[in-house]
């Protein structure tokens, strides 16, 4: 018998794991930001100009968790490289997956040519270059950390791809729903990496608990619930295992505790098309139709469109920051 949480993790990063082969995108599973528009990551960049003007003399980093193709760094370093601002930055991703290091490579050679993408295996290969500042931005990566499923103070595990719910002395016996697994140890890895830094991420979910499961499967941009109700498995684990992916709504009261308690403040929080605007998408247009043209632009105005449109991605996803500043 497994803990639910160590199931999930060899379904989505085990030897055949889901997580293993590309996923994203209109061949894919399924859509994100990143894979919708450029504009995502140039707006990202927008917002880390005034980080960079303010740090002139330090060596930054930033640094894309959870990559995948290495779209989002791509486009962040194509719009710093245009703005003429990267005198002092290295471009990076964390990826543990061998498989993605040439993919990601490749993405972002295509797309910044003549400029070096770092990859780093792990944090502690991060730690030993001793940036001053790093600026850690991600995508849909809070929602693919493996996690419990409690049930008024029942845990979630697996035996022969069944689900059994088994009481928990210390389990909250009024929450339902997810609580992601190794959250204390990934943002300690964060801080150690070094003494200041910026995290930025993008996320379905809310600050509010929902009282109920969330856990959903997708592919082929097609979703499926694991339940009918908390007894009755609507999902068949073995048929599909690593097929599939696993996400869940994030709570982002949890992050946001985890976070604090390092000494961070929260530098924002709200949903996707009011924080993309505070970063200046407005200004990253401007700039575009200057430097591409009105036609170019055009042809990017969906898509666009569909980052910050509430019923699309707009309103259904978050974005958080977190600084932590001696
Ligand atoms: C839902 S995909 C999002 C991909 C991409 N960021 C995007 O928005 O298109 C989640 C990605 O996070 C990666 N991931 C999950 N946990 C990770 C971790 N602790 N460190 C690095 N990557 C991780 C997975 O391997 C997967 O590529």
């Amino acid at each position: 018998m497994q803990k639910f949480s160590e199931f999930m993790q060899e379904w989505l990063y085990g030897e055949n794991g889901y997580y293993r082969t590309l996923r994203v995108g209109k061949e894919g599973d399924f859509y994100t930001s990143v894979s919708v528009s450029a504009f995502f990551g140039y707006s990202i960049a927008n917002y880390l100009l005034e980080f960079l003007q303010n740090r002139p003399n330090q060596r930054i980093a930033i640094v894309e968790i959870g990559a995948e193709r290495g779209n989002l760094i791509s486009d962040v370093a194509f719009y710093l490289r245009h703005k003429n601002h990267l005198k002092n930055v290295e471009f990076a991703t964390l990826e543990p997956l061998q498989d993605l290091h040439s993919i990601q490579k490749d993405t972002f050679k295509s797309v910044c040519e003549g400029l070096e993408l770092k990859i780093f295996n792990a944090f502690a290969d991060l730690k030993k270059e001793s940036f001053d500042f790093i600026i850690f931005i991600s995508n849909e990566l809070l929602d693919a950390f493996a996690c419990e499923l409690y049930y008024e103070g029942k845990m979630a595990f697996v035996e022969d791809f069944r689900l059994q719910f088994l009481s928990q002395k210390e389990a909250d016996s009024s929450f339902i729903g997810e609580i992601p697994v190794g959250a204390c140890e990934f943002i300690k890895e964060i801080e150690d990496c070094a003494k200041e830094w910026l995290f930025i991420t993008f996320d379905y979910g809310s600050k509010q608990k929902r009282g109920e499961f969330s856990l959903r499967f997708y592919r082929g941009h097609t979703t499926q619930n694991l339940f009918k109700n908390y007894k009755e498995q609507d999902f068949d684990l073995k048929e599909n295992f690593g097929k599939w992916d696993i996400t869940y709504d994030v709570d982002f009261s949890f992050w946001e505790k985890e976070f604090l308690k390092t000494g961070a403040k929260e530098l924002f929080f709200g949903r996707q098309n009011r924080v993309l605007v505070d970063f200046g998408l407005d200004q990253v247009g401007q700039w575009y139709i200057h430097t591409f043209g009105l036609e170019s632009f055009m042809q990017q105005s969906s898509k666009i469109r569909t980052l910050i449109e509430p019923a699309l991605l707009g309103e259904r996803f978050f974005g958080v920051g977190f600084l932590k500043v001696l």
